[in-house]
Protein backbone atom coordinates (compact mmCIF):
# COMPACT_ATOMS: atom_id res chain seq x y z
CA UNK A 1 0.00 0.00 0.00
CA UNK A 2 0.94 3.29 -0.87
CA UNK A 3 0.50 7.04 0.49
CA UNK A 4 -1.60 8.05 3.29
CA UNK A 5 -4.11 6.07 5.29
CA UNK A 6 -7.96 7.16 5.83
CA UNK A 7 -7.62 4.88 8.60
CA UNK A 8 -4.74 4.79 11.04
CA UNK A 9 -4.03 2.28 13.96
CA UNK A 10 -1.54 3.66 16.78
CA UNK A 11 -0.27 1.26 19.29
CA UNK A 12 2.86 1.06 21.40
CA UNK A 13 3.38 -2.42 19.32
CA UNK A 14 2.98 -3.44 16.10
CA UNK A 15 0.96 -6.69 16.22
CA UNK A 16 3.44 -8.67 14.70
CA UNK A 17 6.77 -10.55 16.53
CA UNK A 18 9.85 -12.35 14.87
CA UNK A 19 9.38 -15.32 14.39
CA UNK A 20 12.56 -17.06 14.10
CA UNK A 21 15.22 -15.52 11.98
CA UNK A 22 13.07 -13.81 8.93
CA UNK A 23 9.34 -14.23 9.59
CA UNK A 24 7.32 -12.17 11.53
CA UNK A 25 3.77 -14.15 13.42
CA UNK A 26 0.73 -12.47 15.60
CA UNK A 27 1.53 -11.48 19.03
CA UNK A 28 0.05 -12.26 21.93
CA UNK A 29 -2.07 -9.74 24.44
CA UNK A 30 -5.60 -8.79 24.59
CA UNK A 31 -4.88 -5.50 22.12
CA UNK A 32 -3.40 -7.25 19.32
CA UNK A 33 -6.23 -10.15 19.97
CA UNK A 34 -8.86 -7.41 20.00
CA UNK A 35 -7.81 -4.91 17.25
CA UNK A 36 -5.88 -7.59 14.51
CA UNK A 37 -9.52 -8.44 12.96
CA UNK A 38 -10.41 -5.09 12.46
CA UNK A 39 -7.87 -3.98 10.49
CA UNK A 40 -7.79 -6.90 8.30
CA UNK A 41 -11.39 -5.70 7.75
CA UNK A 42 -10.50 -2.03 7.23
CA UNK A 43 -8.05 -1.01 4.59
CA UNK A 44 -5.95 0.96 7.27
CA UNK A 45 -2.60 1.25 8.97
CA UNK A 46 -0.77 0.39 12.10
CA UNK A 47 1.63 2.07 13.66
CA UNK A 48 4.15 1.07 16.24
CA UNK A 49 6.86 -0.15 17.56
CA UNK A 50 8.49 -3.79 16.28
CA UNK A 51 9.94 -4.91 19.46
CA UNK A 52 13.59 -5.15 19.06
CA UNK A 53 15.73 -1.81 19.69
CA UNK A 54 17.80 0.34 17.77
CA UNK A 55 17.02 -1.10 14.51
CA UNK A 56 14.53 1.03 11.63
CA UNK A 57 12.34 -0.71 9.22
CA UNK A 58 10.62 0.37 6.23
CA UNK A 59 7.27 -0.10 6.26
CA UNK A 60 5.72 -3.63 5.47
CA UNK A 61 2.21 -5.72 5.52
CA UNK A 62 1.87 -8.70 7.12
CA UNK A 63 -0.90 -10.75 7.16
CA UNK A 64 -3.71 -8.38 5.41
CA UNK A 65 -2.35 -5.74 7.43
CA UNK A 66 -0.28 -2.38 6.72
CA UNK A 67 2.55 -1.86 9.45
CA UNK A 68 4.48 1.05 9.82
CA UNK A 69 7.43 0.65 12.49
CA UNK A 70 8.51 3.36 14.75
CA UNK A 71 11.74 2.66 16.17
CA UNK A 72 13.06 2.99 19.81
CA UNK A 73 16.50 3.28 20.75
CA UNK A 74 17.54 0.91 23.69
CA UNK A 75 17.40 3.53 26.48
CA UNK A 76 13.86 4.49 25.49
CA UNK A 77 13.26 0.88 25.43
CA UNK A 78 14.52 0.85 28.75
CA UNK A 79 13.34 4.27 30.28
CA UNK A 80 9.69 4.73 28.34
CA UNK A 81 8.51 1.08 27.53
CA UNK A 82 9.77 -1.03 31.02
CA UNK A 83 10.10 2.63 33.34
CA UNK A 84 7.76 4.94 32.72
CA UNK A 85 4.74 2.36 30.53
CA UNK A 86 5.41 -0.33 32.84
CA UNK A 87 6.89 0.56 35.99
CA UNK A 88 5.37 4.13 36.60
CA UNK A 89 2.13 3.86 34.96
CA UNK A 90 0.86 -0.10 34.67
CA UNK A 91 1.14 -0.37 38.53
CA UNK A 92 -0.33 3.07 39.44
CA UNK A 93 -3.32 2.00 37.04
CA UNK A 94 -3.86 -1.60 38.65
CA UNK A 95 -4.57 -0.52 42.42
CA UNK A 96 -0.90 0.30 42.96
CA UNK A 97 -0.36 -4.03 43.39
CA UNK A 98 3.13 -2.84 42.98
CA UNK A 99 4.73 0.42 44.06
CA UNK A 100 4.84 3.04 41.24
CA UNK A 101 8.61 4.47 40.21
CA UNK A 102 8.02 8.18 39.74
CA UNK A 103 10.91 9.30 38.07
CA UNK A 104 11.84 12.61 36.13
CA UNK A 105 14.22 10.97 34.00
CA UNK A 106 11.58 8.19 32.92
CA UNK A 107 9.14 10.78 32.23
CA UNK A 108 11.00 12.89 30.13
CA UNK A 109 11.60 9.47 28.05
CA UNK A 110 8.13 8.64 27.75
CA UNK A 111 7.13 13.02 26.42
CA UNK A 112 10.16 12.22 23.95
CA UNK A 113 8.47 8.78 22.49
CA UNK A 114 5.28 9.96 22.53
CA UNK A 115 6.04 13.28 20.61
CA UNK A 116 7.68 10.67 18.14
CA UNK A 117 4.68 8.63 17.47
CA UNK A 118 2.07 11.94 16.85
CA UNK A 119 4.65 12.62 14.42
CA UNK A 120 4.66 9.19 12.62
CA UNK A 121 0.96 8.78 12.55
CA UNK A 122 1.12 13.26 11.71
CA UNK A 123 2.72 12.22 8.63
CA UNK A 124 0.83 8.70 8.05
CA UNK A 125 -2.90 10.12 8.20
CA UNK A 126 -4.41 11.51 5.05
CA UNK A 127 -6.54 14.39 4.78
CA UNK A 128 -9.37 14.28 7.44
CA UNK A 129 -8.44 10.68 8.73
CA UNK A 130 -9.37 8.97 11.31
CA UNK A 131 -6.95 8.00 13.81
CA UNK A 132 -7.34 5.42 16.57
CA UNK A 133 -4.69 5.60 19.35
CA UNK A 134 -4.52 2.88 21.91
CA UNK A 135 -3.38 2.45 25.72
CA UNK A 136 -1.54 3.68 28.14
CA UNK A 137 2.01 3.36 26.46
CA UNK A 138 0.57 6.54 24.57
CA UNK A 139 -1.49 8.96 26.80
CA UNK A 140 0.29 11.95 25.11
CA UNK A 141 0.20 11.28 21.67
CA UNK A 142 -4.19 12.61 21.28
CA UNK A 143 -2.91 15.98 22.40
CA UNK A 144 0.35 16.63 20.17
CA UNK A 145 -1.60 14.97 17.23
CA UNK A 146 -4.10 17.45 17.34
CA UNK A 147 -1.75 20.31 17.41
CA UNK A 148 0.32 18.96 14.38
CA UNK A 149 -2.97 17.76 12.66
CA UNK A 150 -6.54 19.21 13.52
CA UNK A 151 -8.15 18.12 10.83
CA UNK A 152 -8.13 14.68 11.88
CA UNK A 153 -10.30 12.72 13.72
CA UNK A 154 -8.95 11.06 16.95
CA UNK A 155 -9.92 8.32 19.18
CA UNK A 156 -8.06 6.68 22.24
CA UNK A 157 -8.86 3.34 24.09
CA UNK A 158 -7.51 2.58 27.13
CA UNK A 159 -7.24 -1.22 27.55
CA UNK A 160 -6.32 -1.00 31.36
CA UNK A 161 -8.14 0.11 34.14
CA UNK A 162 -8.31 4.06 34.84
CA UNK A 163 -7.97 4.86 38.50
CA UNK A 164 -9.85 6.51 40.70
CA UNK A 165 -8.45 9.84 41.80
CA UNK A 166 -6.92 8.93 45.36
CA UNK A 167 -4.61 6.67 43.64
CA UNK A 168 -4.83 8.93 39.98
CA UNK A 169 -3.75 12.35 41.56
CA UNK A 170 -0.38 10.65 43.22
CA UNK A 171 1.41 11.37 39.75
CA UNK A 172 3.43 13.87 39.62
CA UNK A 173 2.25 14.60 35.42
CA UNK A 174 -1.22 14.01 36.26
CA UNK A 175 -2.48 17.16 34.41
CA UNK A 176 -0.35 16.44 31.53
CA UNK A 177 -1.79 13.30 31.41
CA UNK A 178 -5.25 14.56 31.19
CA UNK A 179 -4.57 17.28 29.38
CA UNK A 180 -2.95 14.50 26.81
CA UNK A 181 -6.17 12.97 26.70
CA UNK A 182 -8.35 15.45 25.84
CA UNK A 183 -6.65 15.87 22.66
CA UNK A 184 -8.91 12.91 21.76
CA UNK A 185 -12.40 13.70 20.11
CA UNK A 186 -13.48 9.97 22.01
CA UNK A 187 -11.89 8.39 24.82
CA UNK A 188 -13.05 5.38 25.00
CA UNK A 189 -12.55 2.76 28.65
CA UNK A 190 -12.92 -0.57 29.57
CA UNK A 191 -15.85 0.11 32.35
CA UNK A 192 -18.16 2.68 33.19
CA UNK A 193 -16.23 3.77 36.54
CA UNK A 194 -13.18 4.00 34.22
CA UNK A 195 -15.07 7.26 32.20
CA UNK A 196 -16.03 8.35 35.52
CA UNK A 197 -12.85 8.70 37.21
CA UNK A 198 -11.85 10.36 34.31
CA UNK A 199 -14.49 12.97 33.75
CA UNK A 200 -14.51 13.38 37.88
CA UNK A 201 -10.83 14.28 37.58
CA UNK A 202 -11.09 16.76 34.75
CA UNK A 203 -13.66 18.85 36.85
CA UNK A 204 -11.29 18.84 39.77
CA UNK A 205 -8.02 18.76 38.32
CA UNK A 206 -8.37 21.06 35.30
CA UNK A 207 -11.67 23.00 36.26
CA UNK A 208 -13.44 22.04 33.35
CA UNK A 209 -17.20 21.79 32.45
CA UNK A 210 -19.31 18.42 31.97
CA UNK A 211 -22.82 17.23 30.98
CA UNK A 212 -22.80 13.07 31.38
CA UNK A 213 -20.37 11.68 28.91
CA UNK A 214 -19.45 15.38 27.65
CA UNK A 215 -16.77 17.12 28.84
CA UNK A 216 -16.52 20.95 27.30
CA UNK A 217 -12.91 22.11 26.53
CA UNK A 218 -11.49 25.42 24.15
CA UNK A 219 -14.78 25.56 22.07
CA UNK A 220 -14.47 21.62 21.79
CA UNK A 221 -16.56 18.20 22.95
CA UNK A 222 -14.66 15.08 24.42
CA UNK A 223 -17.13 12.08 25.19
CA UNK A 224 -15.46 9.53 27.37
CA UNK A 225 -17.39 6.39 27.30
CA UNK A 226 -17.13 3.14 28.36
CA UNK A 227 -17.00 0.17 25.58
CA UNK A 228 -15.77 -3.30 27.21
CA UNK A 229 -14.02 -4.88 24.57
CA UNK A 230 -14.42 -8.38 23.55
CA UNK A 231 -12.87 -11.13 21.47
CA UNK A 232 -13.95 -12.70 17.71
CA UNK A 233 -16.54 -15.36 18.84
CA UNK A 234 -17.41 -16.78 15.36
CA UNK A 235 -13.56 -17.49 14.16
CA UNK A 236 -12.99 -19.28 17.61
CA UNK A 237 -16.17 -20.97 17.98
CA UNK A 238 -15.48 -22.23 14.38
CA UNK A 239 -12.06 -23.35 15.35
CA UNK A 240 -12.95 -25.92 17.86
CA UNK A 241 -15.11 -27.17 15.76
CA UNK A 242 -12.44 -28.33 13.29
CA UNK A 243 -11.42 -31.99 14.06
CA UNK A 244 -8.06 -31.74 14.10
CA UNK A 245 -8.38 -29.57 17.23
CA UNK A 246 -11.15 -31.16 18.68
CA UNK A 247 -8.13 -34.34 18.59
CA UNK A 248 -5.22 -32.59 20.04
CA UNK A 249 -7.92 -31.40 22.67
CA UNK A 250 -8.25 -35.08 23.29
CA UNK A 251 -4.55 -36.13 22.82
CA UNK A 252 -4.21 -32.89 25.94
CA UNK A 253 -6.03 -34.61 27.79
CA UNK A 254 -4.08 -37.77 27.36
CA UNK A 255 -0.79 -36.74 27.65
CA UNK A 256 -2.02 -35.05 31.62
CA UNK A 257 -2.68 -38.21 32.42
CA UNK A 258 -6.49 -38.82 31.61
CA UNK A 259 -7.00 -36.89 34.69
CA UNK A 260 -10.76 -36.35 36.05
CA UNK A 261 -10.60 -32.56 36.35
CA UNK A 262 -8.04 -30.59 34.33
CA UNK A 263 -7.88 -26.92 35.63
CA UNK A 264 -6.40 -24.06 33.58
CA UNK A 265 -4.68 -21.04 33.67
CA UNK A 266 -3.29 -18.88 30.98
CA UNK A 267 -1.88 -15.22 31.52
CA UNK A 268 1.45 -13.20 30.65
CA UNK A 269 3.36 -13.77 33.42
CA UNK A 270 2.35 -10.55 35.41
CA UNK A 271 1.77 -10.07 38.96
CA UNK A 272 -1.66 -8.17 38.11
CA UNK A 273 -2.99 -11.54 37.24
CA UNK A 274 -3.31 -13.54 40.63
CA UNK A 275 -1.47 -16.74 39.84
CA UNK A 276 0.06 -16.96 42.99
CA UNK A 277 -3.35 -16.52 44.76
CA UNK A 278 -4.53 -19.88 42.37
CA UNK A 279 -1.93 -21.62 43.00
CA UNK A 280 -1.96 -21.43 46.30
CA UNK A 281 -5.78 -22.21 46.57
CA UNK A 282 -4.92 -25.54 44.82
CA UNK A 283 -2.19 -26.51 46.35
CA UNK A 284 -4.42 -26.06 49.51
CA UNK A 285 -7.24 -28.35 48.04
CA UNK A 286 -4.38 -30.95 47.37
CA UNK A 287 -2.72 -30.66 50.80
CA UNK A 288 -6.72 -30.37 52.55
CA UNK A 289 -7.27 -33.86 50.45
CA UNK A 290 -10.02 -32.03 49.03
CA UNK A 291 -8.60 -33.14 45.94
CA UNK A 292 -6.26 -36.22 45.21
CA UNK A 293 -3.10 -35.92 43.46
CA UNK A 294 -4.08 -38.29 40.94
CA UNK A 295 -6.85 -36.96 40.10
CA UNK A 296 -6.61 -33.28 38.99
CA UNK A 297 -3.94 -31.57 37.08
CA UNK A 298 -3.48 -27.32 37.15
CA UNK A 299 -2.15 -26.67 33.61
CA UNK A 300 -0.51 -23.05 34.01
CA UNK A 301 0.29 -21.22 31.09
CA UNK A 302 2.34 -18.20 31.43
CA UNK A 303 3.72 -16.26 28.46
CA UNK A 304 6.42 -14.54 29.13
CA UNK A 305 6.36 -11.07 29.72
CA UNK A 306 8.43 -7.34 30.70
CA UNK A 307 11.41 -9.83 31.50
CA UNK A 308 13.63 -6.74 32.48
CA UNK A 309 11.19 -5.16 34.97
CA UNK A 310 12.39 -5.83 38.48
CA UNK A 311 8.59 -6.91 39.92
CA UNK A 312 8.10 -9.17 36.96
CA UNK A 313 11.86 -11.14 37.99
CA UNK A 314 10.62 -11.31 40.90
CA UNK A 315 7.26 -12.30 40.55
CA UNK A 316 8.76 -15.23 37.98
CA UNK A 317 11.43 -16.12 40.85
CA UNK A 318 7.94 -16.59 43.25
CA UNK A 319 5.95 -18.53 41.33
CA UNK A 320 8.56 -20.96 39.97
CA UNK A 321 9.41 -21.67 43.19
CA UNK A 322 5.37 -22.21 44.72
CA UNK A 323 5.16 -24.54 41.52
CA UNK A 324 8.11 -26.42 43.01
CA UNK A 325 6.67 -26.67 45.84
CA UNK A 326 3.59 -28.13 45.13
CA UNK A 327 4.55 -30.27 42.83
CA UNK A 328 7.47 -31.59 45.43
CA UNK A 329 4.87 -31.68 47.94
CA UNK A 330 1.89 -32.88 46.81
CA UNK A 331 3.13 -34.67 43.52
CA UNK A 332 3.42 -38.50 42.94
CA UNK A 333 5.92 -40.59 41.18
CA UNK A 334 4.85 -39.95 37.28
CA UNK A 335 2.59 -37.17 38.18
CA UNK A 336 2.91 -33.30 38.89
CA UNK A 337 -0.02 -31.83 39.92
CA UNK A 338 0.80 -28.26 38.59
CA UNK A 339 2.19 -28.10 34.79
CA UNK A 340 3.33 -24.45 34.55
CA UNK A 341 5.09 -23.65 31.20
CA UNK A 342 6.40 -20.06 30.61
CA UNK A 343 6.00 -20.11 26.81
CA UNK A 344 3.88 -18.57 24.37
CA UNK A 345 1.18 -20.65 22.30
CA UNK A 346 -0.24 -20.53 18.63
CA UNK A 347 -3.82 -19.73 18.64
CA UNK A 348 -4.86 -23.85 18.08
CA UNK A 349 -2.92 -24.82 20.72
CA UNK A 350 -4.66 -22.44 23.04
CA UNK A 351 -8.11 -23.28 21.53
CA UNK A 352 -7.03 -26.73 22.22
CA UNK A 353 -6.19 -26.01 25.81
CA UNK A 354 -9.67 -23.94 26.38
CA UNK A 355 -11.49 -27.23 25.39
CA UNK A 356 -9.21 -29.58 26.70
CA UNK A 357 -9.75 -27.74 30.53
CA UNK A 358 -13.06 -28.55 32.65
CA UNK A 359 -12.14 -25.30 34.92
CA UNK A 360 -10.47 -22.14 33.50
CA UNK A 361 -9.82 -20.12 36.40
CA UNK A 362 -9.12 -16.49 35.36
CA UNK A 363 -7.98 -14.68 38.74
CA UNK A 364 -6.62 -11.51 38.50
CA UNK A 365 -6.21 -9.18 41.35
CA UNK A 366 -7.11 -6.05 38.86
CA UNK A 367 -7.62 -6.37 34.41
CA UNK A 368 -9.28 -3.76 32.60
CA UNK A 369 -10.73 -6.54 30.81
CA UNK A 370 -9.73 -10.21 30.51
CA UNK A 371 -10.21 -12.10 27.22
CA UNK A 372 -8.91 -14.85 28.42
CA UNK A 373 -11.93 -15.59 30.22
CA UNK A 374 -14.22 -14.61 26.99
CA UNK A 375 -11.66 -16.74 24.63
CA UNK A 376 -12.78 -19.82 27.10
CA UNK A 377 -16.54 -19.02 26.47
CA UNK A 378 -16.31 -18.39 23.03
CA UNK A 379 -14.51 -21.88 22.74
CA UNK A 380 -16.88 -23.86 24.68
CA UNK A 381 -19.80 -24.84 22.32
CA UNK A 382 -20.28 -28.35 23.66
CA UNK A 383 -21.70 -26.12 27.11
CA UNK A 384 -19.40 -27.70 29.57
CA UNK A 385 -16.45 -26.36 31.36
CA UNK A 386 -16.57 -23.99 33.58
CA UNK A 387 -15.23 -20.04 34.26
CA UNK A 388 -13.72 -19.37 37.68
CA UNK A 389 -13.34 -15.47 37.63
CA UNK A 390 -12.47 -12.84 39.41
CA UNK A 391 -14.57 -9.83 40.88
CA UNK A 392 -11.66 -7.29 40.17
CA UNK A 393 -11.61 -8.64 36.59
CA UNK A 394 -13.57 -5.77 33.94
CA UNK A 395 -15.01 -9.12 31.92
CA UNK A 396 -16.95 -9.86 35.90
CA UNK A 397 -19.56 -6.71 34.73
CA UNK A 398 -20.77 -8.62 31.88
CA UNK A 399 -20.28 -12.33 32.63
CA UNK A 400 -22.40 -12.77 36.02
CA UNK A 401 -23.01 -16.59 35.48
CA UNK A 402 -19.08 -17.40 35.94
CA UNK A 403 -18.16 -18.67 39.31
CA UNK A 404 -17.10 -15.16 40.69
CA UNK A 405 -14.35 -14.94 43.44
CA UNK A 406 -12.47 -12.19 45.26
CA UNK A 407 -8.95 -13.56 44.81
CA UNK A 408 -7.59 -12.38 47.53
CA UNK A 409 -9.88 -15.00 49.69
CA UNK A 410 -8.48 -18.33 49.56
CA UNK A 411 -11.52 -20.32 51.04
CA UNK A 412 -13.60 -18.27 48.18
CA UNK A 413 -11.07 -19.29 45.71
CA UNK A 414 -10.81 -23.35 46.80
CA UNK A 415 -14.87 -23.12 47.25
CA UNK A 416 -15.26 -21.79 43.30
CA UNK A 417 -12.83 -24.48 41.82
CA UNK A 418 -14.44 -27.39 44.12
CA UNK A 419 -17.59 -25.89 42.44
CA UNK A 420 -16.76 -25.62 39.10
CA UNK A 421 -14.88 -29.35 39.08
CA UNK A 422 -18.30 -30.84 41.17
CA UNK A 423 -21.57 -29.21 39.70
CA UNK A 424 -23.56 -30.66 37.57
CA UNK A 425 -23.39 -31.06 33.82
CA UNK A 426 -26.86 -29.61 33.50
CA UNK A 427 -25.85 -26.23 35.82
CA UNK A 428 -22.44 -25.77 34.10
CA UNK A 429 -24.73 -25.37 30.78
CA UNK A 430 -27.17 -23.62 32.37
CA UNK A 431 -24.15 -21.19 33.40
CA UNK A 432 -22.48 -22.00 29.59
CA UNK A 433 -25.57 -21.13 28.01
CA UNK A 434 -25.99 -17.47 29.23
CA UNK A 435 -22.40 -16.46 28.88
CA UNK A 436 -22.14 -17.49 25.17
CA UNK A 437 -25.45 -15.51 24.67
CA UNK A 438 -23.21 -12.15 26.10
CA UNK A 439 -19.62 -12.81 24.34
CA UNK A 440 -21.24 -13.99 20.83
CA UNK A 441 -23.55 -10.34 21.22
CA UNK A 442 -21.11 -8.41 22.54
CA UNK A 443 -18.05 -9.42 20.46
CA UNK A 444 -15.10 -7.59 18.98
CA UNK A 445 -17.21 -6.44 15.68
CA UNK A 446 -19.42 -5.00 18.17
CA UNK A 447 -16.96 -3.27 20.04
CA UNK A 448 -14.77 -1.71 17.43
CA UNK A 449 -17.86 -0.93 15.52
CA UNK A 450 -19.54 1.02 18.40
CA UNK A 451 -16.17 3.09 19.16
CA UNK A 452 -15.77 3.78 15.56
CA UNK A 453 -19.56 4.73 15.28
CA UNK A 454 -18.96 6.95 17.88
CA UNK A 455 -16.33 8.56 17.08
CA UNK A 456 -17.22 8.96 13.47
CA UNK A 457 -20.37 10.76 14.17
CA UNK A 458 -19.55 13.88 15.65
P1 LIG B 1 -3.46 -8.81 28.69
O1 LIG B 1 -3.97 -7.86 27.64
O2 LIG B 1 -3.19 -8.17 30.00
O3 LIG B 1 -2.31 -9.63 28.22
P2 LIG B 1 -5.90 -10.44 28.21
O4 LIG B 1 -6.42 -11.63 28.92
O5 LIG B 1 -6.91 -9.38 27.98
O6 LIG B 1 -4.63 -9.89 29.01
O7 LIG B 1 -5.34 -10.87 26.81
C1 LIG B 1 -4.34 -11.83 26.69
C2 LIG B 1 -4.31 -12.32 25.24
O8 LIG B 1 -3.05 -12.93 24.99
C3 LIG B 1 -5.38 -13.34 24.93
O9 LIG B 1 -5.86 -13.15 23.63
C4 LIG B 1 -4.64 -14.66 25.04
O10 LIG B 1 -5.14 -15.67 24.20
C5 LIG B 1 -3.24 -14.28 24.60
N1 LIG B 1 -2.28 -15.11 25.32
C6 LIG B 1 -2.14 -15.24 26.64
N2 LIG B 1 -1.19 -16.14 26.95
C7 LIG B 1 -0.74 -16.60 25.79
C8 LIG B 1 0.26 -17.57 25.42
N3 LIG B 1 0.97 -18.28 26.34
N4 LIG B 1 0.47 -17.79 24.12
C9 LIG B 1 -0.23 -17.11 23.20
N5 LIG B 1 -1.18 -16.21 23.48
C10 LIG B 1 -1.42 -15.95 24.74
O1 LIG C 1 -3.58 -4.85 27.33
C1 LIG C 1 -2.50 -4.39 28.01
C2 LIG C 1 -1.19 -4.52 27.25
O2 LIG C 1 -0.17 -3.81 27.88
C3 LIG C 1 -1.25 -4.05 25.82
O3 LIG C 1 -1.09 -2.68 25.62
C4 LIG C 1 -0.17 -4.89 25.20
O4 LIG C 1 -0.35 -5.12 23.85
C5 LIG C 1 -0.25 -6.20 25.97
O5 LIG C 1 -0.77 -5.87 27.22
C6 LIG C 1 1.09 -6.92 26.07
O6 LIG C 1 2.02 -6.12 26.78
P1 LIG C 1 3.49 -5.79 26.24
O7 LIG C 1 3.34 -5.04 24.94
O8 LIG C 1 4.12 -4.97 27.29
O9 LIG C 1 4.16 -7.10 26.02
Amino acid sequence: MQGRSSFLIVANRLPVDRDGHAGWRRSPGGLVTAIAPVMQRRDGAWLGWHGAPDESLDPFDHDGMHLIPVPLSAAEVELYYEGFSNATLWPLYHDVVATPVYSRVLWDAYRTVNERFARAAADAAADGAVVWIQDYQLQLVPAMLRKLRPDLRIGFFLHIPFPPSELFTQLPWRREILEGLLGADLVGFQRPGGASNFIRLCRRQLGLQHQKHEIYRDGRVIRAEAFPISVDFGELDSLVREPHIVARAKEIRAELGDPEHVLLGVDRLDYTKGIGQRLKAFGELLADGAVNAGDAVFVQIATPSRERVEEYRRLRNDIELQVGRINGEQGLIGHQPVQYLHQSYERNELAALYLAADVMVVTPVRDGMNLVAKEYIACRHDLRGALVLSEFAGAADELRQAFLVNPYDVDGLKRAMIAGMRSTPHELARRMRSLRRRVATYNVDRWAGEFLQALETP
